[in-house]
This record gives structure tokens, sequence and C-alpha cells, in this order.
């Protein structure tokens, strides 16, 4: 059974209290919040402050997705905001081993999250230190994109790579995941799915979560 953390970045910023209740009340497992610095990525999207409002409104983990240059410099203030999972990206890290026992000795799960161009293999030497992986299925700054249909050999990958050395990460994919999609995503090896537009533009978020859950 999958993990559903639905992304807020697709709520209505407007209603961030009637979403969080929303989430509060469906089977999701986490909410999944996608921060976004306008440098490692195109666009810009929130900080510790908006997490620290979720934070108030559910008591689901908060699974954090920094999409942001110098990850190290921000770990403390979104521990204080309430995080429980950090995940910073191996391409913003050339100190990646260090900004992992940062956020684990900050008290939070870490997570290693890799763009679609990175391959599986630059995680050999960190899988055995991290909690999550966070397979970007699209190019990380924008919800509402294209699954990138590559990701699948990459989840296979490294779904293969955990099992082998029989570790208990989570494979996490980020991106473009839809009530079509989402069996064979799952049916590749994939725990967590994060879901954004699929579950906060249906007609019944409630039951997209479920239907999701049920996969
Ligand atoms: C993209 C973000 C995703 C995004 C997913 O940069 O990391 O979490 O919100 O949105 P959907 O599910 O709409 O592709
Ligand atoms: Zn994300």
């Amino acid at each position: 059974m999958a993990i559903i953390a639905p992304s807020l970045l697709a709520s209505n910023f407007l209603k961030m209290e009637e979403e969080s209740k929303m989430l509060n009340e469906s089977e999701a497992d986490w909410f999944h919040l996608d921060i976004m610095d306008g440098h490692f990525v195109p666009n810009i999207s929130f900080g510790p402050m908006i997490v620290a409002f979720f934070r108030k409104a559910t008591s689901k983990p908060c699974d954090v997705h920094l999409m942001i240059e110098h990850p190290g410099n921000y770990a403390q203030q979104f521990k204080n905001a309430g995080a429980d999972h950090l995940s910073v990206h191996i391409e913003a890290c050339p100190h990646l081993h260090r900004n992992i026992q940062q956020i684990q000795s900050l008290g939070m799960k870490a997570g290693v999250a890799i763009n679609p161009h990175t391959p599986v293999a630059s995680l050999t030497d960190v899988l055995h230190e991290i909690d999550i992986v966070c397979m970007m299925s699209v190019n990380p700054g924008f919800g509402g994109q294209h699954f990138i249909p590559h990701t699948m050999e990459k989840i296979k990958q490294l779904r293969k790579m955990i099992d082998e050395r029989g570790l208990k990460v989570l494979i996490e994919i980020d991106g473009g995941v839809t009530l079509e999609n989402a069996s064979i995503i799952m049916a590749a090896g994939a725990d967590v799915l994060v879901a954004g537009n699929t579950v906060f533009n249906s007609a019944d978020p409630k039951a997209t979560i479920a239907e999701l859950k049920s996969l």
C-alpha cells in the first residue's frame, strides 16, 4: 500500500485551513511541502513560516522538500518550523554527507532528492545513511508537469539496489503522478507517491486520495 503525500503546492492558499482539514480527514499519510528559492529552481514558493502554519494544522508528518541552494543554512529553521522529514537535492550539495548528518542530528528523517538526469548510482555511498530518496519524475520547480517515462527504469534500479543491500530506505516519487500511472509506479517499486494537481484539482480530493491509497 502506497504512502500518499499530497503536495500543498497545488492547494488553494486562501484556504489553507480548509485544505489542511480535508487532508487530515483523508487517508493522506504525509503533508508534502515544496520549498523553492528561485536559484536552484526557476520558481519561488514559500519558506519555513508557511511550513509552521501547516505544522499547526495537522498531526501528520510534514515532509519538506528543499529545492534550494545551501540547504544546510536553513535546516535548523525548518526543524523549528516543525518539519519531520527534510529532503535536500544531491545536485545542490557538494558536501551531501554533512547535510545528511546535520538533518539527522536535528532529529529529522533525512531525504535525498535527485533530478531526472541524475543517475541512481550517485546514491550508492549515502543510501545506507538516509531514510528517503525523493526521485523527481519531472524537472523540479513547478507542479502540473508530465511524468518523465524514463523514471520507471530508475525506480526499478533503485528498488533493486535497496533490496540487495537489505535497506529500509523509502522511494518517494515526485511529479506527474496521476490515477492512471500510479499503479505502474508502485509496481516498479515505489513506496511513496507525491501528488499535487491530481489531488487538489480533482472534483473530490478525499476520494482521489483514497483511490491512490487503494492501489
Ligand atoms: C515539483 C514539486 C512537486 C510538485 C508535484 O517541483 O517537487 O512536489 O508539487 O506536483 P504535481 O503532482 O502536480 O506534478
Ligand atoms: Zn516535491
